[in-house]
């Protein structure tokens, strides 16, 4: 079956200067959704001049930060619901692109988002989504390429996907000038999310051939990580994080993700640490404990991390959880959680993912007390 990934992707240093020329095929009136810091910078100047280029009108929405949340997305809806918009674009990290590509689809249909969330009796969007454009500027989530969108509802402690193929972004601009002023923190925690993502896609019991290879190239170019992080300014090192990320994001939308992701949710919906921090804390415990179950593709990990090919699989697996452990090491990612809170809710949150399709997904088939002694052991 062909992968599910966006139509068109462009993937080129300052695309923004035309990206009016894709965006006018979808409609000559859009909604952008973009941060504060992108809204007063001069690329919204550029976009803005390229969108007139073309004579697409637009309204402007400022995203106030932090993850996509329930009441939020609604309240966007409500806004425009009225207006003409022909297509959302979204400008920013993955929780601006997931709050964009949700708008998309709520837009185009009924009632609020929390009926079409995955829950059991979750409702199926009638009609298809506004199209999607996404414009990336952290390397991260993959939101550009996903077909889901990840909401929290703050109050309800809870955080869930509104997951549909319609989704998928109908266009990304990769364009790696604008992911240059993120800060140390945003490369390296959005960055260990993108490696966890290669990283459980390619070990998910539901990869296959063609998933394999995108999260191979993924891993090739998240090799620039620990120099993105190290030397901001060097747009090459930028572009080819940017790309594994995009990949990681094809990846996981085929194939699923892992124990991580499946625990990072309600670890991030119940203490509202940042999703690729999460990531970057778990991943290498989560490694140790699936490396048995899935040593060929762990040793091939090994494999394209390092560069290093010629030693048996037993040894270039544990180079693999090695490397990871160096990189997040050298990003400041810590070791352990160092919450009290987060031990106390160890059995909760074993409980929200233990019966979840992420945690189907993961190489190692483990029961709700062995993630609860990881979950305690981490919390420390
Ligand atoms: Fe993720």
């Amino acid at each position: 079956m062909p992968l599910k990934k966006p139509q068109e992707v462009i993937i080129k240093r300052y695309a923004l200067v035309t990206a009016g020329r894709h965006i006018v095929q979808y409609g000559k009136s859009c909604l952008i959704i973009a941060g504060k810091h992108f809204l007063h910078s001069e690329d919204a100047d550029i976009l803005a001049a390229s969108l007139t280029l073309r004579d697409v009108g637009y309204e402007i929405e400022e995203y106030a930060g932090g993850e996509p949340e329930v009441n939020v997305i609604d309240r966007i809806t409500a806004r425009y619901c009225g207006e003409k918009i022909d297509s959302v674009i979204g400008v920013g990290g993955g929780s601006v692109l997931d709050t964009a590509k949700a708008v998309s689809g709520m837009l185009a249909n009924e009632g609020g988002i929390e009926r079409y969330l995955e829950f059991p009796d979750m409702r199926v969007m009638q009609n298809g989504p506004l199209p999607f454009i996404a414009i990336p500027t952290t390397a991260g989530t993959g939101a550009e390429a996903t077909k889901n969108a990840v909401v929290r509802h703050a109050e309800k402690c809870y955080k869930k996907s509104f997951c549909d193929e319609r989704l998928t972004a109908k266009c990304v601009i990769i364009d790696a000038s604008l992911y240059m002023s993120a800060s140390a923190d945003v490369t390296a925690y959005s960055g260990m999310d993108a490696l966890t993502q290669l990283i459980e896609a390619f070990t998910s019991r539901r990869a296959d051939e063609q998933t394999d290879e995108y999260c191979r190239q993924g891993f090739k170019h998240i090799r620039y990580l620990a120099t993105a992080y190290s030397d901001p300014g060097n747009i090459s090192a930028r572009e080819e994080t940017a790309i594994a990320a995009f990949k990681s994001g094809i990846a996981i939308s085929n194939c699923g993700v892992g124990a991580v992701h499946a625990l990072a949710s309600p670890i991030g919906a119940h203490t509202g640490l940042p999703h690729g921090l999460i990531c970057g804390i778990l991943i290498p415990h989560v490694m140790k404990v699936n490396r048995e179950h899935a040593i060929e593709k762990y040793a091939e990990i090994g494999r394209l991390l390092t560069g290093n090919s010629d030693v048996n699989d037993e040894t270039m697996a544990d180079e693999a959880i090695a490397a990871v452990k160096s990189l997040a090491r050298s990003l400041k990612i810590p070791q352990t959680f160092r919450s009290e809170r987060l031990k106390n809710l160890a059995a909760t949150i074993v409980g929200e993912c233990i019966n979840g399709g992420s945690m189907l997904s993961n190489p190692a088939k483990y029961d709700e007390k062995f993630w609860m002694k990881l979950v305690t052991a981490v919390s420390r």
